[in-house]
This record gives C-alpha cells, structure tokens and sequence, in this order.
C-alpha cells in the first residue's frame, strides 16, 4: 500500500467523509479523520478498516475547539490536504436553530483555515451544495450561475464558507482550494459496510424510502405531485456516493500535483441528468422488487422545483464523470440498510 502521504478529512465518520476515506486508503493515502460523532457513529471506522483493510487514525473532537485543532496541526506536521466535510447539513433544523449552524459551520471552517495558514497547509478541498443556486433561472446549471440568496441558513453557511476559502486564498499565499458543489448524494458502498446513517427521522428523501421499505416508517410522503414538470413532482440530480467520493480524490490530487490554475475553483459535481421523486420510487421498486407504500402530500416548504448539474467544466478541467445509474443508487441504498438493520439487532 503506497502512502502518498497524509490527508486530514473532516467529518470522516460521516455519510460522505466515510465514503471519501475508503477512495482514499485505495488510492494510497494515509487518513486522519477529525470528527464529533454528532451525526455519526465511530463503528464507521471499523467499517472502513474492515473495506480498505487500514484503520484511519481518529481524532474525536470538535472544530470549534480551536486549542485541540491548533494540538492536531502541530501533532501532523507533513500533511498534504484537507478534505473538509464536517459540518451540520439538516435544512430543517437550521430554520430552527440558525445560530447552531453559523457557530458549528462557519467557525469550524475559520479554526480550520487558521490551522492551515499558521502550520502552513496547502491544499483544501471543501463540500459545498447545489443549494447555493437556489432555483436555477436555466437549466442545467452551470458554475457561473448566479448565487441566489439561500433558502435555509444551512444553504447560507454554504455561501459564506465558500466566500471564506475564496477570501483565504487570496490572502494567504500558501493556500489553495476548491469548492465541490454537490447536488444530491445517495447510494452506498457496494460492499453494504457503509451508507447514509441519518439520526432520528429522516429529512431527505433516499433514506426515507429506505426506512419506510423496512419497516421502521410507516408510509413515505411525497411533498407534492403538482410542480410544473412531466409527473408533477420536484427534480433533482441525484448522485452516487461512491462517484462524489472519487470526485474528492481527483480534487485533492489536482490541488497536491499543482495542477489548479487559479488559487479558487468551483466545480458541480453531479451526473447532469435529473429524475423526479417518482421515477426514484420506481427505480427503488424495480431493484428490490419492493412496492413502496407512499401518498402525496402536500409540497415542502423551502422546496425547489427542479435542478440538475451542467457538469462540462468538471469532466473537462477536472477530468471526472459520473458512472453509476440511478438503478445503481437505489439498489445500494437498499443493500446498506439491510445490512445495517440486520447487523444492529444482532
Ligand atoms: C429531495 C426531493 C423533496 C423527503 C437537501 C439539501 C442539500 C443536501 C440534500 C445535505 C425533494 C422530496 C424528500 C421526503 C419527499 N443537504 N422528498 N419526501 O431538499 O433536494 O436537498 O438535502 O447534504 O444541500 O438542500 O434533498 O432528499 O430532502 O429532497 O417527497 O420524505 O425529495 O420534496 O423534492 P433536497 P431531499
């Protein structure tokens, strides 16, 4: 196993970040994961042990502790990247509690560019969200969009943080990033070990089919069906999680060799094609032979109608392309919440 040297991922613990870590031990770096475990579980570090066959060094502390973050940079001195995902991502809960989610998302992400500007860290690659364009006026989306003004405080810490690392950029020599806007991730690891481990009841959709088809909910709710598109119901770019994470190899990478042009880059990371809440129910029926108990209800405030990715600048520049189907998607989705239902009852 050749070690290409150190990356730091924060929040590696998480959905995403556990996802990320596994790409990254099979492409030969050495992972450090910092995290709270405030919306995750530390069983996910045995997991990843047990796909890539190393356990990732794990730091359980919280960004917010600046003395412990300033402790780890001078305990890791040589490292070559930082893939930053920790952060708190409920749209809803942050309606309710904003000031929880402009302390925890954006001083995280200050402590961590101080470390970085005073230990002299280059290379940040950091999970931004399609939520910055609010609701597109063309589609597909490109990265030249303008920004729309939020719909939740989550998608404005989104905003703000991408401006900070901007800003950072231009002010620190030594510091270079880029921000991954992703649109919606689901899906899991085909080896069933890892996937989307949302704490209470689910807000996003993936793991609300998965739930309701095991039993734990009792009927998904399908927030509208008279939008102004083919079936009625809202569009999104959905996302296999194991496509975004090789998506943050390539970015790290492209930061570690050198390769950006600018100091700050944008890149959408989806696969350009939308499907409506609709067709995932019946992706996830095909797949699993499952009839999903559903209705409609009414929309979900906050909702936008439709979005999906112009992703030319991100297969051009960076060299990446989405390659799992929504088939694909649904089918992982389901093997990991079997497998995790059935492994945690043991
Ligand atoms: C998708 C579609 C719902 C649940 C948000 C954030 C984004 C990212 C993902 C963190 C919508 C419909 C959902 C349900 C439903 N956040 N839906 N019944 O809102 O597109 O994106 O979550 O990483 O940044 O903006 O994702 O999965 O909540 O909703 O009908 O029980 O599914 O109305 O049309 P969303 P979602």
């Amino acid at each position: 196993m050749i070690n290409k040297g150190k990356i730091l991922v924060t929040g590696g613990t998480g959905y995403i970040g556990s996802h990320t870590c596994v790409e990254l031990i099979e492409q030969g770096y050495e992972v450090l994961i910092i995290d709270n475990l405030s919306n995750s579980e530390s069983f996910i570090i045995d997991r990843i042990e047990e796909i890539s066959g190393v356990r990732p060094k794990f730091y359980q502390f919280d960004l917010l502790e600046a003395d412990k973050v300033d402790t780890f940079f001078d305990e890791n001195k040589n490292l070559k990247g930082i893939i930053h995902f920790a952060a708190s991502k409920a749209v809803g809960e942050s309606v309710k509690e904003p000031l929880k989610y402009y302390q925890n998302n954006l001083m995280g992400m200050v402590n961590l560019l101080e470390g970085m500007k005073l230990y002299g860290v280059k290379n940040i690659v950091f999970s931004s969200s399609c939520t910055v364009y609010g609701q597109p006026d063309s589609l597909p989306v490109n990265e030249s969009a303008p920004v729309k003004p939020a719909e939740s405080p989550y998608g404005y810490t989104k905003q703000v943080n991408e401006n900070i690392l901007k800003d950072t950029v231009a002010a620190v020599d030594h510091i270079r990033g880029i921000a991954l806007r992703y649109f919606n991730p689901i899906g899991a690891h085909a080896s069933g070990l890892i996937g989307e481990l949302p704490k209470g009841v689910p807000a996003n959709l993936m793991p609300f089919i998965t739930q309701t088809a095991y039993g734990l909910r009792e009927q998904l709710s399908v927030f509208g069906d008279d939008y102004e598109t083919p079936d009625g119901s809202c569009i999104r770019d959905y996302i296999h999680v194991v496509d975004l994470a090789k998506a943050h190899i390539i970015a790290i990478e492209r930061l570690v060799d050198g390769k950006n042009t600018d100091g700050y880059e944008v890149f959408n990371i989806g696969t350009g094609n939308g499907f409506s809440v609709l067709e995932v129910i019946k992706s996830f029926e095909k797949t699993t032979g499952i009839k999903l108990n559903y209705k409609v209800a009414p929309r979900r405030a906050g909702d936008i109608v439709q979005i999906w990715a112009d992703t030319k600048i991100g297969n051009e520049v960076l060299g990446w392309k989405a390659e799992k189907t929504l088939d694909e998607m649904t089918s992982s989705a389901w093997t990991w919440e079997k497998n995790y239902r059935e492994s945690a009852s043991q």
